[in-house]
């Protein structure tokens, strides 16, 4: 096979690319083609290298790698989780991802994950509600209103119908920013002073909250029969947002269970508590919602698989348009073992200029 010329170069979607691309595509409309790719990658679940992510705990925080393959492809994600960051302008959550070449070992793309985690943690949650939440849900609550609030709606809003917010958040200012922010999508929103008021009357209760303990953000008396949980904030050892006795009468769906059993709201269970892979509902091999008064849980944390299938998805989107930069990001001498060489090169070159 002839050497493409540039092998120096490598794609890169700036986080400036991605909101161009994202708008250029719709918000929605990415979402919905985001979850397709989510969702055929759980559908082939056991082509892929699984692994439960490596993270470094630190007193404020966790630093995670997120790595998969299905052979052909490798990719990973590099993501923080720092719940006092917002008190010093900074966010909870970053990350930027490669997807790889598995023949060769070269990365085909370099992206910012910021904006795509969201984005894919939404689809992710509204994919695993098309198949746990009651029937035709119209109304959500939603609380934790920070950076992934206004994803998560609009993927709900997009993948469901829902079109009934019911929103809280300790900070009433995030609140207001996020009920700003919903807008102009069409959505009924009502602030709501606690949580125990925002869960009234709703069929589908999303936590997305960060704050570094086992906090309880929904006692068991707030879960009445049928709802579906979309636990999303609880994604570390020692950082839950439910009590252990809503989890003693739901229904559990989770992504790989080695990785939520450590990280999930999972971990206040015993080791062998029964629970349900997402991908195997997914793949038609078993039920997701039975009844109607079942109380579902897709006990989220996030796995590599979806940071991938959104990789692969933004490279095909960029394929042909003007959404990334070519960057110089790796060493590419004229003859491959002269590295040395190629610096000496450079060195003469500076040197003559
Ligand atoms: N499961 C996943 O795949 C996944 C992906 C991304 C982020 N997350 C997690 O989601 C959570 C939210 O992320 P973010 O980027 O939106 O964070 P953020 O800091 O931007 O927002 C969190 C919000 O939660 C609110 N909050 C904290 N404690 C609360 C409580 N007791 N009741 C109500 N609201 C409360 C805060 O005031 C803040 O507005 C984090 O814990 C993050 O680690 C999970």
């Amino acid at each position: 096979m002839p050497v493409p010329e540039n092998l120096n170069i490598v794609p890169f979607i700036s986080v400036e690319n991605m909101m161009d691309l994202v708008i250029a595509v719709g918000t929605e409309t990415f979402l919905l083609e985001l979850a397709g790719y989510i969702e055929d990658d759980f559908r082939r679940w056991e082509s892929f290298d699984k692994v439960p992510r490596v993270a470094s705990h630190s007193r404020d925080g966790v630093i995670e790698l997120m790595p998969t393959s299905d052979g052909r492809l490798y990719g990973f994600k590099y993501v923080n989780g720092h719940p006092k960051n917002t008190r010093s302008g900074r966010q909870t959550v970053t990350a930027f991802g490669v997807l790889s070449d598995v023949d060769s070992g070269y990365p085909l793309l370099l992206s910012e994950m910021t904006i795509l985690t969201a984005l894919r943690t939404a689809a992710t949650s509204a994919v695993a509600a098309r198949y746990l939440a009651p029937r035709n849900a119209r109304t959500m609550a939603l609380i934790g209103n920070g950076a992934q609030s206004e994803f998560q709606a609009l993927a709900f809003k997009t993948l469901l119908g829902v079109d009934h917010l019911r929103l809280y958040d300790i900070d009433p200012a995030a609140t207001d920013r996020c009920r700003r922010n919903l807008d102009r999508f069409g959505f009924r929103i009502e602030a709501c002073r606690s949580a125990e008021q925002a869960v009234e009357g709703a069929e589908i209760i999303t936590t997305v909250t960060a704050d570094k303990q086992n906090a309880t953000i929904l006692t068991d008396n707030m879960v009445g029969a049928g709802v579906h949980i979309n636990a999303v904030g609880g994604d570390c050892p020692g950082k839950t947002e439910l009590h252990r006795d809503i989890l003693l009468r739901s229904d559990i769906f989770v992504e790989f269970p080695p990785q939520t059993r450590i990280e999930g709201e999972i971990q206040q269970l015993a080791a062998g508590h029964p629970v349900t892979e997402l991908w195997r509902v997914i793949a038609g091999e078993l039920p997701g919602r039975r009844s109607e008064t079942q109380v579902t849980l897709f006990d989220s944390v996030g796995f590599a698989t979806e940071d991938f299938s959104a990789l692969r998805y933004v490279r095909d989107k960029i394929s042909g348009s003007r959404y990334f930069n070519q960057l110089d990001l790796l060493a590419d001498p004229d003859e491959p073992r002269d590295l040395f060489g190629m610096l000496l090169r450079r060195q003469a070159a500076l040197a003559a200029a």
